[in-house]
């Protein structure tokens, strides 16, 4: 049921507040994160300075986001893979190896076989997915839940945020089971569990980003661009506007629009800056200086308090201020509401985009 909403892509957006409550619950407990699930891991992560991450499409970004936290605040190495390219290379995984397999359907072909071929190594296989008995949970050997409730449009929306939080949680798990633990890491804490009520207030201005997404909907080509936690947000901002719009998006880290992609840009390409005043910011401006001067016009998403936002873009979406290390999930209604107000101007249905299933169940 659509409960009053147009489409289940915006009901579920609507749900991401409730599922950060859920994604969270049990697992925070005197400031730091439990996992009864991981129990028989605790030994395992202790040592350990590796680990691969295999899943597609906006699994596979949640991914990349779980990789710039953990290297960022750990020793930790993460080498996060599309598993259908994964499951054909060649894989060097030792028996001590752990592979995190994030999938919301628990069904894609392609990183179920990557499992199958990850435990046949040796490797220690932990499933996050939302669907519980799902084949994933069944063949891997511990499992995290996402507990975000059935999703229906083939948009992956609130799975998205429940994954990163779920990822950003695990990445706690492990610096505090290797012994990494400050101030930095209890203040992280304490802004996750603020997140619903942030994520609330922030869903209250969907109509500013309606209006912004209505003046880009005959754009035939948008440019995502993106530095550090910014780059994963930008790459999922720009699949889910090709996802549901059928305007092609591509997305870059900003640092490579000189090596080709800016040759592309002018006035009919605009471009998605996702850009918080992170301590990457003022070099994410300088390319954004670089897209203004080649006439593209530009969509800022960015934090409140950013003085130079209105001198920089043509539209801003404003995100409340935060930590750099929590804006892949704060910024991320603002890049699936944009993309559901450009498809929804558009006529389209964007719960069931042409071509697309919810469950890719063959490779
Ligand atoms: O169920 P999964 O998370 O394994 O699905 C992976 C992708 O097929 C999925 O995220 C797809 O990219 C979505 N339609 C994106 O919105």
């Amino acid at each position: 049921q659509k409960s009053g909403f147009k489409h289940f892509m915006l009901k579920e957006i609507f749900e991401e507040p409730m599922c950060l409550v859920s994604v969270m619950t049990g697992r925070i407990k005197n400031g730091k994160v439990h996992f009864e699930e991981l129990e028989g891991l605790k030994e395992r992560l202790k040592n350990i300075n590796f680990v691969k991450v295999v899943a597609c499409g906006t699994s596979y970004h949640a991914a990349l986001s779980f990789k710039y936290f953990l290297e960022n605040l750990s020793d930790v190495n993460v080498d996060a893979e599309i598993s259908s390219e994964f499951r054909y290379k060649r894989q060097h995984l030792k028996p001590n190896d752990v592979v995190i397999a994030i999938s919301q359907s628990g069904e894609t072909a392609d990183t179920l076989e990557s499992v199958r071929l990850a435990k046949r190594q040796g490797a220690t296989v932990v499933a996050i997915t939302n669907v519980v008995g799902s084949t994933l949970s069944r063949e891997s050997d511990f499992t995290l839940y996402l507990n975000a409730g059935p999703e229906i449009s083939v948009a992956a929306t609130k799975s998205y945020v429940s994954q990163i939080t779920l990822l950003y949680l695990l990445a706690l798990k492990i610096m505090e089971i290797k012994g990494i633990w400050d101030e930095k890491h209890e203040g992280l804490i304490d802004r996750l569990l603020r997140m619903p009520e942030i994520f609330e207030k922030f869903l209250d201005q969907v109509d500013n980003i309606h209006q912004i997404a209505a003046k880009y909907k005959d754009f035939k080509h948008f440019m995502y661009i993106g530095r550090g936690y910014g780059y994963p947000t930008a790459l999922e901002g720009a699949l889910k506007l090709k996802e549901i719009s059928y305007i092609h998006a591509t997305a870059y880290p900003a640092g490579e629009l000189k090596h080709g992609p800016i040759a592309m840009l002018g006035p009919d390409f605009p471009v998605f800056a996702v850009a918080p005043n992170d301590f990457l910011f003022s070099k994410t401006k300088s390319n954004i200086i670089e897209c203004r001067s080649r006439k593209a016009r530009i969509v800022l998403l960015t934090n409140e308090g950013n003085e130079e936002a209105f001198e920089l873009a043509d539209d801003v979406i404003f995100v409340s201020n935060s930590i750099d290390e929590l804006y892949p999930i704060l910024m991320t209604p603002a890049i699936q509401l944009f993309a559901y107000y450009v498809a929804d101007e558009l006529g389209l249905d964007p719960d069931k985009p042409r071509n697309l299933a919810k469950s890719v169940t063959v490779e």
